[in-house]
């Protein structure tokens, strides 16, 4: 069902430096940084050969991260994204095999684009697993 690793998503408590880091340190092509205002977050995207890492910051009183920031001060990994070709029919499908999905279980669009879901990190060996069709 699943397919590509679309990105993985790191949490950081300060957007320049970790864009530095990835661009200076680790020699990375690094976008400029999108505030995504509906999502709680302040987004830039790392561009890898064979996929992206996406860190975000937070932004705003009430977003998703911020308690994740509180656990991990110095940030860490938060999730991995798939790409799957028909969310609705992966997220009935998981379900089905007792998957929780977050949220009402209808996707939304994400950062880009296109509809996500994200499906609960205990039922995934502690990770939470974004989906995203593509
Ligand atoms: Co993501």
């Amino acid at each position: 069902m699943i397919g590509r690793l679309n990105h993985v998503a790191i949490v950081v408590p300060d957007l320049e430096k970790g864009t530095a880091v990835y661009r200076q340190t680790l020699g990375a092509a690094v976008s400029a940084p999108q505030a995504l205002p509906e999502h709680g977050v302040t987004v830039v995207f790392v561009e890898l050969p064979n996929t992206k890492i996406e860190l975000l910051e937070v932004l705003g009183e009430n977003s998703p991260v911020a308690p994740f920031l509180e656990r991990n001060p110095s940030g860490g990994i938060h999730h991995v994204c798939y790409e799957v070709e028909d969310i609705i029919a992966a997220r009935d499908t998981l379900k089905a095999q007792g998957a929780r999905v977050l949220g009402d279980g209808e996707p939304k669009t994400g950062a880009h684009g296109k509809p996500v879901l994200f499906l609960h990190p205990k039922d995934f060996m502690g990770t939470l697993v974004e989906l995203e069709q593509v």
